[in-house]
């Protein structure tokens, strides 16, 4: 306030930047905005940062956004509004979501969610999520919240869970792909769910990339891959997970079954409802789900899972993806002892913070016209089973396979 009458700042044009959940809070009493960045401690106290915060990837992801929005208050305000409108006229809307960006339609339009499809070219046989802004919206889309969902509703909703049911009729065929049941969720992102009451009912959204290739974890991925003139995008900035949602399905409520595995880990899951079966993720033949098509999440360049870097390192024109410097000996200097760029998830190795930055590096390297992009297996528990199911199909859908 000080330095508002001082220097005759309009605090409505003002920002805070930090990567401590208390740094952007100091804008909110004065009426600036406060922005979050994922560097740094960014990603140790997620947990304590509020649902309306945005998010940035990096300093210069929050610059470009303060570029573009001087007046960020009532420009995001205005942007859910057309975006909701577009939604409400039959069109499409891509907004952010705490996992990925989501390309949304009204849920219970079946030409709108068509439209969705068409742009994707996604196969019309892929069901797609049914996103509400209330956990009280489930019951209205499926025949009974069961005692499983209910639990599982109160303890990760809003947040990165997709519940599959039975569905009611008002939803159309084209959402489940002709099936009985429906997949639904409840993002724990404030931008998605004033788009999503705004909108006026469910909106059904996959991720906003064409099908098969990365997921987008801020706008300009999505204009990356979709190009501008199909709808309304919505810039929210970064996601704060950066994985797409765990997908659960409850169509048998005796037997629970992982999907897909995602933001809230299986662990935390059994916690809540007892023991949950996974599907062998590696038999294609009868997948439970879409979801579970082993090519997926692709990058255009051909990515290898590797158990050892090995003579890989030697050759420049192959990219590499660490989790963190350490674990190759690298001393903290990333690329260090490699002749090809080396993109480092986490500093410290971190799960969480890997996920943040997963599907970005992937693209950095993928623009850099590389040969191969090798990467290793992360330690497989809680989300790194999420990074490795995203990392594998990625290595699945590249032209040299997983060999
Ligand atoms: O985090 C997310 O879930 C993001 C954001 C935008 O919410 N959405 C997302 O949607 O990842 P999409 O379409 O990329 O993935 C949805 C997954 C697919 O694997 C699909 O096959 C599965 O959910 N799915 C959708 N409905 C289903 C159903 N009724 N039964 C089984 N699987 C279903
Ligand atoms: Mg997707």
């Amino acid at each position: 306030r000080q330095a508002a009458e001082q220097y005759n700042l309009d605090l409505e044009c003002s920002f805070v930047i930090g990567d401590h959940p208390h740094d952007p809070a100091t804008a909110d009493p004065v009426g600036g905005f406060g922005l979050y960045l994922l560097t740094g401690h960014g990603t140790h106290h997620l947990d304590e940062l509020p649902h309306d915060r945005l998010v940035f990837h990096s300093l210069g992801d929050a610059a470009r956004w303060i570029d573009a929005h001087p007046r960020p208050r009532a420009m995001l305000t205005e942007a859910i509004e057309r975006a909701a409108a577009e939604i409400r006229r039959g069109g499409l809307a891509a907004f952010p979501t705490e996992t990925v960006y989501g390309l949304g339609a009204d849920a219970l339009s079946p030409r709108a969610v068509a439209r969705i499809f068409e742009l994707k070219e996604r196969p019309l046989a892929d069901p797609l999520i049914v996103h509400v802004a209330e956990p009280g919206d489930l019951a209205e889309l499926v025949v009974t919240v069961s005692d499983k969902a209910r639990r599982l509703v109160e303890a990760f909703w809003p947040g990165p869970l997709t519940i599959v049911l039975p569905k009611r009729e008002v939803v159309p065929d084209i959402v489940t792909a002709g099936g009985p049941t429906v997949a639904v969720r409840l993002p724990a992102n404030a931008i998605a769910r004033r788009l999503i009451r705004a909108a006026g009912g469910p909106v059904a959204a996959p991720s906003a990339n064409r099908f098969g290739r990365t997921s987008p974890t801020t706008a300009a991925h999505v204009t990356e891959q979709l190009g501008t003139g199909w709808g309304v995008l919505v810039d929210g900035g970064g996601c704060r997970v950066g994985l797409e949602s765990t997908v659960l399905s409850l169509a048998d409520e005796a037997r629970p079954l992982l999907l897909r595995p995602g933001g809230v880990p299986r662990e935390a899951i059994e916690a809540e409802i007892g023991r949950v079966a996974a599907p062998d993720e590696r038999d294609t033949r009868r997948p439970a789900s879409p979801g579970l098509l082993a090519r997926h999440y692709a990058p255009r360049t051909p990515l290898a899972m590797v158990d050892d870097f090995g003579p890989l390192r030697r050759c420049a024109d192959v990219g590499t993806l660490l989790l963190k410097p350490k674990a190759v000996g690298l001393g903290g200097v990333p690329g260090g002892d490699f002749a090809g760029p080396v993109e480092v998830l986490s500093q410290a190795g971190d799960l969480a913070e890997a996920a943040v930055n997963l599907y970005a590096a992937i693209r950095r390297l993928d623009g850099l016209g590389l040969k191969l992009i090798a990467v290793k297996p992360v330690p497989d528990k809680g989300l790194g089973r999420a990074i490795n199911d995203r990392l594998r199909k990625a290595a699945a859908g590249s032209a040299t396979g997983a060999e």
